[in-house]
């Protein structure tokens, strides 16, 4: 009995939201909220992040948010359901690309543009794959802490090769998950860092991909 639950205790550590797994029970639901003034509609499920209301912290990083003086695309990296990107793109009428590497997250994404009418796209991507060689005016990310260091500072490193001149970098991320290493690994990548807001614990950290001449 004791191997029985030393196994399903196991499992259940290797479940992340971020895991793509075809057995997962489907229970879609969804829910309505008002951001920046604005209402949204999300269509959720089982095995995606914060299934049942909007994250503190992307609703933190959606408010405190200022669109850089930059032309061009935005893309969302770690994209879920979509509520950063699909929001953002509707009080600013801006383009996103939205990624994810959990296909259920990118398939409500897409029905969740429809939903709410936003002019964006969504793909399956680890890290910055999908991407080519696009560049973008911005980037932003409430990126997937519990996949690890690796997969974070990977995301950032591919943010500023992915950035236009002059492109900004926003994340948000608790003090308790690592804020403060993040931002030594953001200003090794970008040369600069800056803390636009703290809230409970959580930080939103912006880079901006300056003129490297
Ligand atoms: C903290 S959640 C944020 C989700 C969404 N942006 C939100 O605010 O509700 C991080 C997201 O990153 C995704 N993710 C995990 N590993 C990834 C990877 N290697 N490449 C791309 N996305 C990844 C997870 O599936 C998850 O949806």
């Amino acid at each position: 009995m004791t191997q029985v639950f030393d196994y399903l205790k196991t499992m259940e550590n290797k479940i992340h939201y971020y895991t793509n797994n075809e057995n997962l029970a489907s229970n879609p639901q969804q829910y309505t909220t008002k951001i920046l003034n604005q209402e949204f509609t999300f269509k959720t499920d089982i095995g995606v992040f914060c299934k049942s209301y909007l994250d503190f912290g992307s609703n933190l990083l959606i408010e405190e948010f200022i669109c850089p003086n930059v032309e061009g695309k935005y893309l969302d990296v770690g994209c879920g359901y979509g509520p950063i990107g699909i929001s953002l793109s509707k009080v600013y009428n801006k383009e996103f690309l939205m990624l994810d590497i959990n296909k259920r997250a990118v398939s409500l994404t897409k029905e969740n543009i429809i939903l709410n009418n936003a002019l964006a796209q969504a793909l399956e991507s680890n890290v910055l794959d999908a991407v080519g060689d696009e560049h973008f005016a911005c980037i932003i990310s409430n990126p997937p802490i519990r996949a690890g260091k690796k997969v974070v500072y990977a995301i950032y490193e591919e943010a500023f090769n992915h950035l236009k001149e002059n492109g900004e970098l926003w994340i948000v991320i608790q003090k308790k998950q690592g804020a403060p290493s993040t931002m030594e690994k953001l200003e090794s990548i970008f040369g600069n860092v800056s803390v636009i807001a703290k809230k409970k614990g959580y930080y939103i950290i912006k880079s901006v991909k300056k003129n490297l001449d």
